[in-house]
């Protein structure tokens, strides 16, 4: 059997289309939408990943506040930074680009940012809150992973999934947001013990690791008509892969993400939807 590509870049333009719609609307009131980023130092990746959020902003009219700082910043000028932008009422958003530099605090500076403007959902405050149900402001790629599942009417109630990574970013977040639909989520990590069978039972399989010499996610570990969502990416004889091959494994799957052109597209365009979120909530509280 060959299975269904979903395809990240036509879901990111559904949902980008939704949202300049919505700036075309807020414009109309007077509200022009803004997110501004942070970047620290010179990581070439940082800087393409920052780029195509611009980009994608000025895609839907979302004007962006671009901060480039020098990679010795201390905490205490980096805090300074997200401070003025928190009291800065132009501004819907925040997004600081991870990695950061070793003397900055990954948790210190992540909660520093006001949970209102938090579009990378990933401040204490708004963690908690999805694991209560309440977010608002969730992570961008588990909730563009949501967005796919949704798009192709994959319905979660009662499957099996298999989530390989447990990180703040990705695999927390998402095993939220899959319980909430009735999911049966098993979190998988470094030292999962029975990882091929795990998978091999699952409906869904979501893989996360992005070390092709650690982990690779063959077609053997699935079971036939499987849902597989890769999101891992790492660098292959030059070449940018995922966790699995995806030639190989939409053989077996029913449903399949490639990489370039999966998961990635789907987090820009949650970011967009995010900040967009972002406006709302500022005007609940009258900013
Ligand atoms: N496309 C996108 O938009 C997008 C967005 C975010 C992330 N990503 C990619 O997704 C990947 C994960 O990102 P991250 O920030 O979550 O990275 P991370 O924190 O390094 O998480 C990697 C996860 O993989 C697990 N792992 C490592 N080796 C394993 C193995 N041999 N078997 C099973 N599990 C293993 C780790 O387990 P332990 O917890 O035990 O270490 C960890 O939970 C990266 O490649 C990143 O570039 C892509």
């Amino acid at each position: 059997m060959t299975g269904i590509k979903i395809d990240g870049k036509v879901i990111a333009q559904s949902v980008k289309d939704r949202i300049k719609k919505a700036v075309e609307e807020l414009k109309t009131q007077g509200i022009t939408p803004c997110l501004a980023t942070i970047l620290i130092g010179d990581n070439s990746a940082s800087s393409t990943y920052v780029r195509n959020k611009h980009m994608a902003c000025k895609e839907v009219g979302i004007t962006t506040k671009d901060h480039k700082l020098e990679k010795n910043i201390t905490q205490l000028e980096l805090n300074n930074i997200i401070d003025s932008l928190n009291s800065d009422s132009t501004v819907h958003g925040i997004l600081i680009q991870l990695p950061l530099p070793k003397q900055i605090d990954e948790f210190t500076t992540t909660s520093r940012i006001s949970p209102l403007k938090d579009v990378d959902g990933l401040t204490p405050h708004n963690t908690g809150l999805l694991a209560m149900k309440k977010a608002a402001l969730v992570a961008c790629t588990p909730s563009g992973i949501m967005e796919m599942f949704d798009y192709h009417g994959i319905d979660l109630d009662g499957k099996n999934v298999v989530l390989i990574n447990r990180s703040n970013l990705v695999g927390k977040p998402l095993y939220h947001l899959l319980l909430e639909k009735n999911a049966t989520v098993v979190t998988c990590h470094s030292r999962t013990k029975n990882l091929t069978e795990l998978c091999q039972a699952a409906d869904i399989v979501i893989t996360a690791v992005g070390n092709r010499n650690k982990f690779t996610l063959t077609p053997e570990m699935i079971k036939e008509g499987a849902v597989v969502i890769d999101v891992g990416i790492s660098r292959l004889n030059e070449k940018l892969v995922g966790d699995s091959d995806f030639e190989q494994i939409i053989q077996k799957a029913s449903f399949a993400t490639p990489i370039p052109g999966g998961v990635g597209p789907m987090t820009v365009a949650m970011l967009l939807k995010n900040t967009i979120t972002a406006v709302s909530l500022s005007r609940q509280i009258g900013r």
